[in-house]
């Protein structure tokens, strides 16, 4: 079982490779990632949360299927943003009130490396967006106001302390 990496770790910080192989190896590692998702009650992995730096991640909304996007690119955002409270299993017991666009489009592969392209909207698109930043290091922190950041971490290093 592949253990989350928690915020401090310079992984989730760095851009992450794109998946040059779609094989067993790539299968394996996506079921790897679902396991650690579900058991940290998440609805989104990305790879460097579980310390693989590729340009994967996973995501599992109640009462939709299972979806994975590996070298996935955003080719389309609405105009129309919309606030939505975040969390993120590499930060237990942070949330914020983050904007993003209220869909878009977004382009990627299966695990088995079939093409797809998808046009999300609602929290699907949330959840697309947070884990997608992961791949670039970016942080749900870096999209919020550096006061707010600050407090929150404070409050985070408490946390993770006890
Ligand atoms: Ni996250």
């Amino acid at each position: 079982m592949k253990e989350i990496v928690l915020y401090g770790d310079k992984v989730l910080e760095t851009r992450a490779e794109p998946v040059t192989a779609f094989d067993d190896e790539l299968v394996a590692l996506v079921s790897e990632m679902f396991d650690a998702m579900h058991k940290g009650d998440g609805i989104g992995l990305a790879a460097p949360q579980v310390g693989v730096s590729k340009r994967i991640f996973v995501v599992h909304i109640e009462g939709d299927r299972r979806r994975v996007f590996v070298n996935p690119e955003i080719i389309e955002t609405s105009q129309e943003l919309v606030e939505y409270e975040e969390g993120c299993l590499s930060f237990p017991g942070l949330y914020f009130t983050v904007t993003r666009p209220a869909s878009v489009k977004i382009q990627a592969f299966t695990e088995k490396g079939k093409p797809f392209t998808l046009d999300a909207d609602g929290l699907l698109a949330r959840v697309v967006q947070h884990e997608y930043d992961h791949l670039d290091g970016k942080l749900f922190i870096d999209r919020v106001s550096s006061l707010k950041r600050e407090r929150a971490l404070v409050r985070y290093r408490r946390l993770i302390r006890v």
